[in-house]
C-alpha cells in the first residue's frame, strides 16, 4: 500500500522519522508533500495513495475523486472539520483523528495566550495575573481538561460547560460545572474555547453570549475561527473597551480587526496550537500506526465517519 504524508504545514522533520519507518517496516510504500502551493500539486500527489495522513489540509471532494485508491485518510489531530466526511462515506473511504495526540500542546499555547493579554501585549504597562481571575473552559474534551489542569497551578477559579461530558467527571477534577453556556459566559473573565467546527457551534459565539461577559472579559481562541460569529465579535470590540480577543486561527477580518483594536486583538502569525515537536511526533506517530492496523487487521479504532 501506499501511504502519502501530505501535509501543507509540515510536521517536524522529527515526527517524520519516526512515521516513515512505521509505515516502510509494515511493508507498505512511504511518500512525502509538504507545503504544496495548490490543490493540483495535492491532487497529482494523492493519484496512487491508499492512504493519507493530513493536518488541517482541505480534503473535499475533489480530493476524493483524485485519489480512486483511497481507502483512509488519518487526520494527525483532533478537528476533522476539514475533511469531507460525506463523499468519504459514499466512496468507502475510512476517516480518523488521532484525539489526544496533540491536546498538551493547544493546552499550553492557552496560557501563553492568557498571559499576553493579561499583561497588556507586553506594552510596559502594570498588568494583571492569572491567579484568582475565573476561567470559563468551554468545552471539556481533551484539550479542555488538560488547561484546567494547568489552570489550577496558576491558583485560576475554574468551571467548565459541556454538555456531552457528564458533571461528575468534570467536577472530580474540582471543576464547577454550569448548565447552560449563557451562564459559563457570565460567570468568568476569560473564556477559553475548545468546542469543535460544525453546524451547529459554527458562529455560535455570538453576541449577545459575549455581552454577557464580565468587566475585564476576554475571549481565548485554540479552537476554530469558524465558531465565532465575527459580526458579534466586532460589535462587542466597538462596544465594549474592556474586552479581549486572542486567536490562534486568524478570522476572515483579522486586518479590520488589528488596525482599529491593536491593544485588544491578537492573533498568531499562523496556528501554532499543535506545533510543537512533541505533538507533531505523538500525532504523527499514532496516524500511521492507526493505518498499519487498519491495513493488518482492519481495525477501524478512532473511525470518524460512522
Ligand atoms: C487539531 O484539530 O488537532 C488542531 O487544530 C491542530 O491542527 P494542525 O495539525 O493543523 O496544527
Amino acid at each position: 500500500m501506499k501511504v502519502l504524508v501530505a501535509t501543507e504545514k509540515p510536521f517536524a522533520p522529527s515526527a517524520i522519522k519516526e512515521i516513515q519507518p512505521i509505515i516502510e517496516n509494515a511493508g507498505h510504500k512511504f511518500a512525502l508533500i509538504e507545503k504544496y502551493e495548490n490543490p493540483a500539486q495535492l491532487h497529482e500527489a494523492v493519484k496512487d495513495a491508499n492512504a493519507i495522513i493530513i493536518r488541517s489540509d482541505i480534503i473535499d471532494e475533489a480530493v476524493f475523486n483524485a485519489a480512486p485508491e483511497l481507502k483512509i485518510v488519518v487526520r494527525a489531530g483532533a478537528g476533522f472539520d476539514n475533511v469531507d466526511l460525506k463523499t468519504a462515506t459514499a466512496k468507502n473511504v475510512v476517516v480518523m483523528n488521532t484525539p489526544g495526540q496533540n491536546s498538551n500542546a493547544v493546552a499550553e499555547l492557552v496560557f501563553g495566550l492568557l498571559i499576553y493579554g493579561a499583561r497588556g501585549f507586553f506594552n510596559g504597562k502594570s498588568g494583571s495575573e492569572l491567579k484568582g481571575k475565573t476561567l470559563g473552559l468551554h468545552a471539556y474534551g481533551n484539550v479542555g481538561k488538560l488547561a484546567a489542569k494547568i489552570a489550577k497551578g496558576f491558583g485560576m477559579i475554574i468551571s467548565a460547560f459541556d454538555p456531552f461530558v457528564p458533571a461528575d467527571l468534570i467536577e472530580a477534577d474540582g471543576v464547577k460545572v454550569y448548565n447552560s453556556v449563557e451562564e459559563l459566559y457570565s460567570s468568568n473573565q476569560y473564556i477559553s474555547l475548545h468546542i469543535p467546527a460544525n453546524d451547529k457551534t459554527k458562529k455560535s459565539i455570538n453576541h449577545t453570549l459575549l455581552s454577557k461577559m464580565p468587566k475585564g472579559a476576554t475571549l481565548i481562541n485554540t479552537a476554530r475561527k469558524e465558531v465565532v460569529d465575527e459580526e458579534g465579535l466586532l460589535k462587542m470590540l466597538e462596544e465594549r473597551n474592556d474586552f479581549k480577543y486572542l486567536s490562534d486561527i486568524q478570522p476572515d477580518t483579522a486586518s479590520e480587526l488589528l488596525s482599529k483594536f491593536p491593544d485588544r486583538c491578537y492573533f498568531t502569525p499562523k496556528k501554532m496550537g499543535a506545533q510543537t515537536f512533541e505533538a507533531n511526533n505523538n500525532a504523527g506517530i499514532a496516524a500511521a500506526t492507526q493505518i498499519v492496523n487498519f491495513f493488518e487487521s482492519g481495525d477501524k479504532t478512532f473511525q470518524v465517519n460512522k
